[in-house]
């Protein structure tokens, strides 16, 4: 059986296709058989990403590792209740063709909530939320109380994780959630350290963990024009530009990011230095 990730946040732009990629290039080059799939529908960001490094890889006539790749199409029908049926089809036929030929899937969803990006959230293993140092993306998670910061009550998207929890919980699976600090300026600031205490203390009541977070970096604008990732060959024809000491210390926080992930099948293998 396949393990599932989904990389989900009802917040745009918090890094979620950016995410889904490295873990998928990650794992391939750990030797797993990856799929990757796209249910943003209206950006389909990750599946650009995809071509894009085959476009890479057919002109540099070297050897790219990469996943096997499917966009689901969100269904425009007239009958909402029809378009779920259509949906929720194609996504078991999708699940059920990849559980048994591929060792993950990685499914990123869009910055909003709809049927396939719930449908992803109930299919997970894992599921990754990456957010950024403001308390906008606190807001995403649970309502704060503006003088002393402690919870109010779960905001609807964490409702919708506690939902798709149980459902997997009535059939003897679980549900998986990391939260993961992306796009951490390099300036301290009080904002990053209350943004980070807050995270902290809210985790374990929302039932999340938190894991090792991954540096704002420019490098990771540009990687998307050629499709490469932080763990691809660091050299100028593959990625597109001059190689940088900074795509090496994003290869150690990714690394780290997915050692705290737990992955089953990685638990056998040491993770390289
Ligand atoms: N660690 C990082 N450092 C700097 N820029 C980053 C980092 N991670 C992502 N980005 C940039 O942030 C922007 C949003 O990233 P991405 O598209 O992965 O987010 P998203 O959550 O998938 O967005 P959406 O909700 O619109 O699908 C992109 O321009 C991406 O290159
Ligand atoms: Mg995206």
């Amino acid at each position: 059986m396949a393990h599932i990730i989904t990389v989900g946040n009802e917040k745009g732009g918090s890094g979620k296709s950016t995410t889904a990629l490295h873990l998928a290039v990650y794992l391939l080059y750990q030797g797993f058989s990856v799929a990757t799939i796209d249910v943003d529908s209206r950006q389909q960001t990750l599946t650009r990403y995809v071509r894009n490094r085959r476009a890479t890889a057919d002109a540099s006539k070297r050897e790219v590792l990469m996943p096997k790749h499917v966009h689901l199409p969100t269904a425009w029908g007239d009958s909402i209740t029809e378009n779920q049926r259509v949906e929720l089809d194609i996504f078991e036929r999708t699940m059920n063709g990849l559980n048994n030929e591929v060792d993950f899937v990685v499914i990123d969803t869009p910055g909003f909530d709809g049927n396939l990006a719930r449908l992803a959230h109930g299919a997970a293993d894992t599921l990754i939320t990456p957010i950024n140092d403001s308390m906008i993306d606190i807001d995403v998670l649970a309502r704060i109380d503006p003088k002393t910061g402690a919870p109010l009550e779960a905001s609807p998207y964490t409702r919708n994780v506690h939902k798709a929890r149980a459902e997997r919980q009535k059939t003897g699976r679980n549900l998986d959630w990391v939260l993961v600090r992306n796009r951490i300026s390099n300036l301290a600031s009080n904002n990053a350290s209350r943004v980070q205490d807050l995270v902290d203390s809210l985790a374990g009541g929302l039932g999340c963990r938190v894991a090792a977070g991954i540096a704002e970096r420019v490098i990771f604008r540009s990687l998307f024009l050629s499709g490469m990732t932080v763990f691809d060959p660091l050299d100028a024809e593959m990625l597109g530009s001059a190689p940088s000491i900074s795509h090496v210390n994003a290869r150690h926080e990714y690394r780290a990011l997915v050692a705290a992930l737990n992955l089953p099948q990685l638990d056998a293998l040491k993770l390289s230095a």
